[in-house]
């Protein structure tokens, strides 16, 4: 696909005797939202990891935006424009909203122990840039009244929005969302859903690991289907849904499904 923003090819990882990716070639279309589904154990979270540095590939190759990317490091990645949200979000529970996302940004000069010796002017214009920003993002998130409490303190849905906003201190290109819709409540979730609508508008791509089949039929324009590894499947939400052997891998599982 020549307007590919992500592309794997032949994209391998082993643990142990287990093919948890097994010799995955998919390209992901730029600025576009592209659903990833599978049954439980598919590998469609180690993908993630490979895809954003965490995990190595055992073989094969990852290009984004035109960079081969694959065994490059997670925060390399990350400034390049590629963000992934956890399935379980991790934030350091006793730190203000506020001071999550002020450690995002790897890239502060402010880490790099000359510059406080040095240039503690340049630091201390960065923290206010970066300190601008956070409010930014936490007011596009609807995160900021919760600015000065301690992460955990914030609901499960509003940890996945944290996730969102904690991505967004860079100006991602692509950002992976992993069960973005799990345990979040109904309301949030359409407030999750306007969240990706809007940034989406802004030209920035999604590639969203989903089991809510309904959220995924309605903001997806293409979707992946993995099952065992390997990609089985991949096109338009209603081929998806006609596909045999991916109702036979998966949908036949899925509840409540409206065709
Ligand atoms: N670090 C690891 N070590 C060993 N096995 C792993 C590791 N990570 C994932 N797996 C295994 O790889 C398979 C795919 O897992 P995962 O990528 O989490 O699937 P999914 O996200 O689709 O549910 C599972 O069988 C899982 O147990
Ligand atoms: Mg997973």
């Amino acid at each position: 696909m020549h307007d590919a923003i992500l592309t794997t090819r032949n994209l391998t990882r082993h643990f142990g005797a287990l093919r948890a990716v097994d010799d995955v070639s998919l390209a992901v279309r730029g600025g576009a939202i592209t659903g990833l589904i599978g049954p439980n154990g598919a590998g469609k979270s180690t993908l993630f990891g490979l895809i954003a540095g965490e995990v190595r590939p055992s073989s094969g190759e990852i290009v984004f935006a035109g960079r081969p990317i694959a065994g490059m490091r997670p925060d390399r990645i990350f400034r390049a424009g590629l963000a992934r949200t956890f399935q379980i979000p991790r934030p350091f529970p006793q730190m203000t909203v506020l001071e999550n996302l002020m450690l995002a940004p790897a890239a502060q000069s402010g880490e790099r122990f000359w510059n406080n010796w040095f240039r503690p002017s340049l630091v201390r214009e960065e923290e206010r840039r970066w300190r601008e920003r956070a409010m930014e993002v936490l007011g596009f998130t609807g995160l900021a009244a919760k600015a000065r409490e301690p992460a955990g303190a914030l609901s499960g849905g509003q940890q996945k929005l944290l996730e969102l906003a904690r991505v967004m201190m860079e100006e991602p290109r692509l950002i992976l969302l992993d069960e973005p819709a799990a345990g979040v409540n109904p309301a949030l979730l359409e407030t999750l859903i306007e969240k990706i609508a809007a940034l989406n508008a802004r030209g920035i791509g999604f590639l969203i690991v989903e089991h809510n089949m309904d959220m995924m039929m309605r903001i997806c324009g293409a979707i992946l289907v993995m099952a065992q590894g390997r990609l089985i499947f991949s096109g338009s939400p209603r081929d998806v849904l006609r596909e045999q052997s991916v109702v036979d891998a998966y949908l036949g599982d899925v509840t409540e499904l409206a065709l």
